[in-house]
C-alpha cells in the first residue's frame, strides 16, 4: 500500500513534553456556538464571520501558539447552529491578505450561494464582504470552508461546523457533541510548514500532517463522560488530506447519520468509523463503562501508523445506573428527491493520474497536454481525461444534466490513491461500492473511493446551475481533480 510509505505522523515529537498537568476530568474545549435562531422582526438573524489571522495554542505549552487563519481567528470557527427549515444569513468579512469565499459543504443551497470563486460568485477581495443567505432544508452535520486556494486556506485553519438541528430533537440523547478533526503539518516551533500544494503531496496522498487536533487542540485532556450517558457525537473531518478510522475501545458506537443524512443505525464495519476529508458521521455512543474508568479512542486508519487520539474519562458520578434501554433513535429522513433508478441516465466517471499510476495526458481548457506538460503545469489528476487548470473553477462541464432527471454516476478510481469525491448542490444515494450493493440506504455529498475501486451514486439533478464535482483531498483538487457538472 503506497500509504504506508508516508512519514509517520510525528505528532509524538510535538506532543512529548506537552503539559500533562491538566485536570484529568476536564472536558474538551467546545467551539463557541453562533446561534441563528434568535431573530428580530421577520428576517433571519445575521451571523458575522471574519476570515482572519489568529494565534491559537494548537499543541499547548510549552510549545508556542500557532499562527493560523481562522473564522474569527479561531480553530475551528464558530459552530453555527440552525434549525431545519430556518433561513440562515451569514456575512463574511475578508480580513485575509488574499481573496476568499465560503462554501457550505453538503447543504443544498441555491447556486449563487455556493461559494465557488468565479463559477458562482466573484471572490471576496481583502477588505470585502459577502452576504450568504439561504433556507436550510436538511437536518444534520455539515461544515463550512473557503473554496479559494482551499489546499492552503483550509490547511491554514479556515473551517467550522454547521449543525442543522432536527425540527423535533431525537429522543433519549443526553448530550450533543461535535468534534472537528484537524490535521496540521507543523514545524518544531509549532508553526505551519510551508510548501502548500507541493508536487509530492499533490501527486500522492495530499498534505498529510504530523499533528492531529480535536476542536482545535491536540487533546492532552481526556474527554469527560459519565456512566450511563447517551452521547450524540458529530464527527467532522476538516483535514485537507488525512483519512481517519476511529475505534472507541470497549464501546459500541452506532452510526446514525453519514455526511449529514440519516442512515439506519448500525455498527460501523470493522468496528471503526472511517471518514475521508470533508466527510461527517453522527454516532450515538452509550457510555457503558464504570465511574472512574478510562477508554482510548484510536485512529487506526493507516496501517502501522495508529495513534491514540484521546481518552474518554468517566467521572465519579454516573448519570444513571445503567445505559438507556430505549433503542438508539433513527433520525427522520431529509426531504431528498428519490432518483428513478430504472429510468436514470448512466454516466461513467473515471478518475486517473497520480504517482504510481498511469498518466495519459489530459485535456485542460480545451487543450491537450502530454503528461510531461501536465506536470509542468502542476496537474497530476484527471476526471474522464479532463483536468482543471490549477486554481481555476470554471471549465467545460464534465456533463450537462437535464433539470429534474435522474442520473447514475459510475465512478471508477483507476489510481493508486484514495479519493473522497464530492458533489455540490445535491445529495446522492450511494448504490454500490466495488460492485456490491450498499446494504442500507445511504445518502451523502461525498463518497470515499479506495485505490482501484469503484462506487455508483444516483441523484435527481434538481438544483439548477454549475456545480463543482471534485476530490476533497484538496491538494488533488488543486492539481486537476475537479470538474463542473451543469444542471440546466
Ligand atoms: Cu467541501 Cu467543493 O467542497
Ligand atoms: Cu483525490
Amino acid at each position: 500500500m503506497p500509504i504506508s510509505r508516508l512519514p509517520a505522523p510525528g505528532r509524538r515529537s510535538l506532543m512529548l513534553g506537552g503539559s500533562a498537568a491538566l485536570a484529568a476530568t476536564a472536558g474538551l474545549r467546545r467551539a463557541p456556538a453562533a446561534r441563528a435562531a434568535d431573530r428580530l422582526g421577520g428576517g433571519p438573524a445575521t451571523i458575522r464571520l471574519a476570515a482572519q489571522a489568529g494565534t491559537v495554542p494548537l499543541v499547548g505549552p510549552p510549545h508556542p501558539a500557532t499562527l493560523v487563519w481562522g473564522y474569527d481567528g479561531r480553530i475551528p470557527g464558530p459552530e453555527i447552529r440552525v434549525r431545519q427549515g430556518e433561513r440562515l444569513r451569514v456575512v463574511l468579512e475578508n480580513r485575509l491578505p488574499e481573496e476568499t469565499t465560503i462554501h457550505w459543504h453538503g447543504l443544498r443551497v441555491p447556486n449563487a450561494m455556493d461559494g465557488v470563486p468565479h463559477l458562482t460568485q466573484d471572490p471576496v477581495p481583502p477588505g470585502g464582504t459577502f452576504a450568504y443567505e439561504f433556507d436550510v432544508e436538511d437536518a444534520g452535520t455539515y461544515w463550512y470552508h473557503p473554496h479559494v486556494r482551499g489546499a492552503e486556506q483550509v490547511a491554514r485553519g479556515l473551517c467550522g461546523a454547521l449543525i442543522v438541528e432536527e425540527r423535533e430533537p431525537p429522543p433519549t440523547i443526553d448530550r450533543d457533541v461535535t468534534w472537528v478533526l484537524g490535521d496540521w503539518r507543523l514545524q518544531e516551533d509549532a508553526q505551519l510548514a510551508g510548501g502548500f500544494g507541493n508536487r509530492m503531496d499533490a501527486g500522492m496522498a495530499g498534505r498529510i500532517g504530523n499533528t492531529v487536533t480535536v476542536n482545535g487542540r491536540v487533546p492532552e485532556e481526556p474527554f469527560a463522560v459519565r456512566a450511563g450517558e447517551r452521547i450524540r457525537l458529530r464527527l467532522v473531518n476538516a483535514a485537507t488530506a488525512r483519512i481517519f478510522g476511529l475505534v472507541f475501545e470497549g464501546h459500541a458506537p452506532l452510526v446514525v447519520a453519514l455526511n449529514g443524512h440519516p442512515v439506519q443505525p448500525h455498527a460501523p464495519g470493522d468496528g471503526r468509523v472511517v471518514l475521508g476529508p470533508g466527510e461527517r458521521a453522527d454516532l450515538v455512543l452509550d457510555m457503558t463503562g464504570r465511574p472512574g474508568a478510562r477508554a482510548r479512542v484510536l485512529d487506526t486508519f493507516y496501517s502501522r501508523l495508529e495513534y491514540r487520539l484521546l481518552d474518554l474519562a468517566y467521572g465519579p458520578q454516573p448519570l444513571r445506573d445503567r445505559p438507556q434501554a430505549a433503542p438508539v433513535p433513527a433520525l427522520p429522513a431529509n426531504p431528498l428527491p428519490e432518483p428513478e433508478l430504472t429510468r436514470a441516465e448512466r454516466h461513467a466517471v473515471v478518475l486517473g493520474g497520480g504517482m504510481m499510476g498511469r498518466l495519459d495526458g489530459a485535456r485542460v481548457d480545451g487543450r491537450w497536454l502530454e503528461p510531461r506538460e501536465m506536470l509542468r503545469h502542476g496537474i497530476a489528476w484527471t476526471i474522464n481525461g479532463l483536468a482543471a487548470a490549477p486554481g481555476h473553477h470554471v471549465h467545460e462541464p464534465l456533463a450537462v444534466l437535464r433539470r429534474g432527471a435522474s442520473y447514475v454516476l459510475a465512478l471508477r478510481n483507476e489510481t493508486a490513491w484514495w479519493h473522497p469525491m464530492h458533489l455540490h448542490g445535491h445529495a446522492f444515494r450511494i448504490l454500490s461500492r466495488n460492485g456490491a450493493p450498499t446494504s442500507r440506504r445511504e445518502w451523502g455529498d461525498t463518497v470515499l473511493i479506495p485505490p482501484r475501486d469503484s462506487a455508483e451514486i444516483a441523484f435527481v439533478a434538481d438544483n439548477p446551475g454549475d456545480w463543482m464535482f471534485h476530490c476533497h483531498v484538496l491538494e488533488h483538487q488543486a492539481a486537476g481533480m475537479m470538474g463542473v457538472v451543469r444542471v440546466a
